[in-house]
């Protein structure tokens, strides 16, 4: 069966000049293992990253963006013939309501910027899913790790989330190895790891092609 998977992977900026902007500590890394998987797998792969210091993987299509703005339209232009959606990237939540110009000069006083959310790509994706297509959330927690994650299942409409602690020195932010809890539909729950993040990747596409099969 010809799969096609959209994924998403590395950090968003979101500027509030034209050289400042607030983001996460995201490498990209997990997303680009799963990309590197995918292929591995056979399938055909869309892969729309913001930006990251990691080479572009062969044999995979790849769409850069630089805010949440940009991947929710590259994204959603992709999303409509993919089989699957891995949607690993770590969206920033809050943008800048403002973008200013120029650069802001520094005056010795402090700086009160503020912040709006930016879409959730995932849900607006979820909302207009269609019948056999298999999507994946990610969920990266500081605490209750398990718990926030399966809350998301709903609230996000996937059916499966990857849940990973991104707390303290082991976090899965810029580390070479991870572990998931991968959990589903019906109390479905996999613990995949800690491994290297190419391991880990394959054993993720390895379920996601399980379910696609039982569609
Ligand atoms: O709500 P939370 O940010 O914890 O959800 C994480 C999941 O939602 C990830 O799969 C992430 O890529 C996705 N997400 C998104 N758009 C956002 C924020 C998160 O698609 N604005």
């Amino acid at each position: 069966m010809a799969v096609r998977c959209l994924i998403t992977a590395g950090p968003t900026r979101e500027y509030f000049d034209p050289v400042r902007f607030i983001s996460n500590p995201s490498s990209g890394r997990m997303g680009y293992a799963l990309a590197a998987a995918a292929r591995d797998a056979g399938w055909t792969v869309d892969l729309v990253s913001g930006p990251v210091s990691l080479p572009e993987p062969a044999g995979v299509m790849l769409y850069p963006v630089v805010t949440a703005e940009e991947m929710m339209r590259q994204a959603d232009a992709l999303f409509g013939p993919c089989d699957v959606l891995l949607m690993c990237a770590a969206v920033s939540d809050w943008r800048p309501a403002l973008r200013q110009p120029s650069k802001l000069k520094k005056d010795g006083r402090g700086l009160t910027v503020e912040l709006e959310p930016v879409p959730d790509i995932l849900a607006a994706l979820a909302a207009r899913r269609r019948a056999g297509q298999v999507l994946v959330g990610f969920a990266a927690e500081t605490e209750d790790v398990e718990a926030n994650a399966r809350l998301k299942l709903d609230r996000k409409g996937v059916d499966l989330v990857a849940a990973n602690s991104v707390a303290g020195p082991d976090g899965a932010f810029g580390s070479d190895t991870n572990a998931l809890i991968l959990l589903g539909r019906d109390g479905y729950r996999l613990g995949i790891g800690p491994a290297s993040k190419a391991e880990v990747a394959r054993c993720l596409v390895a379920e996601v092609a399980t379910l696609l099969a039982a569609r």
